[in-house]
């Protein structure tokens, strides 16, 4: 059984894993509601938060799983990247787990476990395949050969298409975070009433931060009350616009690296708009889009493990 330990922003997450990826718990305590009204996640806030719920969570994921401590014979953690004061109470929960039992301690890369989400069970994906890795942090477009490891060939240069969900949602006054409103109330909005252009930068990367500022314009623009009128329209020309841009960069970088497998993880991975739109591709599970620990710890079964005592010196990494 593999333990697999979250804590990177602002969300606690435990989650328990048999050695063949089958997923046994995967509990996720959001902070969301916490730090919505700061309209955004503060550090400090989410350090301390983390430290009050990371043994509960670590506890509820083993009740779940109905298997005590002497049942986890690997423990994997998110070592970076991240909020740094967040990801040393990960580590120091796992490091502390591990040196008690004499465990080997997995450190596990954040975007490689939001690849990993494609391994779990009952059905993973076996590489090589093209992966869109798009959340609150990043936009990637991955080129993965095996389980372990990936190649970088795109990036955003500004603004991550999370982030630009995010973004959008607090000039349209729908609060943190953004994206899942955004996505819903879309749904009642007519997407070409409003028309938003996304910057096309050269080669596989992307921009967001245009869009955002073309919102913020429009919005602006608008006469007195109209917001409250046009929230619906405005949220579905956004998201088609940020959307559009994610597919259009994907499928050029299938096209130009002859991939025949596409993959989207991460959370915007859960928007019901970019999935309709890459119905073809391979859509992580959407219990394991936002961050959980279950990807962490299905990444923790390919990434290099560290050996007792070495691992009381890791560092966590932003
Ligand atoms: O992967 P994640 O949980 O955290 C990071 O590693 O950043 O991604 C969170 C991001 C947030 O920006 C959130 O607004 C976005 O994913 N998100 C969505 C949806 N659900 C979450 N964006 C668009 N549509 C959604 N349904
Ligand atoms: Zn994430």
């Amino acid at each position: 059984m593999i333990l697999g330990i979250e804590t990177s922003c602002d969300e606690t997450a435990a989650a328990l894993l048999t050695g063949d990826g089958e997923v046994r718990a995967s509990i996720v305590a959001s902070q969301a509601e916490l730090h919505a009204r700061y309209g955004g996640v503060v550090p400090e806030v989410a350090s301390r938060r983390h430290l009050e719920l990371v043994l509960p969570v670590i506890r509820e994921a083993l009740a779940t799983a109905e298997v005590d401590l002497p049942a986890v014979e690997r423990i994997a953690v998110t070592r970076g990247p991240g909020l740094v004061g967040a990801l040393l109470i990960g580590l120091s929960a796992a490091k502390a787990i591990a040196w008690a039992r004499r465990l080997t301690l997995v450190p596990v890369d954040h975007l490689h476990g939001h690849v990993a989400s494609l391994y779990l069970g009952p059905h993973p994906l076996e590489p090589p395949f093209l992966c869109l890795l798009a959340s609150g942090g990043h936009t990637l477009l991955l080129d993965v050969q095996d389980r372990a490891s990936f190649r970088r060939l795109g990036t955003t240069l500004d603004d991550a298409a999370g982030e630009a969900f995010d973004k959008g949602a607090r000039l349209l006054g729908l609060g943190y975070p953004g994206g899942a409103a955004i996505d819903r109330l879309a749904r009642e909005g007519d997407a070409e009433a409003f028309s938003f252009p996304v910057a096309r930068v050269p080669g596989l990367d992307f921009s967001f931060s245009g869009v955002k500022t073309a919102l913020l314009y429009t919005v602006r623009g608008l006469a007195p009350g109209e917001l409250e009128r046009r929230r619906a329209d405005l949220a579905a020309g956004y998201q088609r616009a940020i959307v559009r841009a994610l597919v259009e960069r994907t499928r050029e970088a299938a096209r130009s690296t002859g991939a025949r497998r596409i993959a989207v993880v991460g959370g915007v991975a859960a928007n019901s708009e970019l999935r309709a739109a890459l119905g073809d591709a391979v859509l992580a599970p959407l219990a394991f889009c936002t961050d959980n620990a279950a990807m962490i710890a299905s990444a923790g079964r390919y990434a290099e493990a560290v050996a007792y005592p070495d691992y009381l010196a890791l560092d966590a990494y932003t």
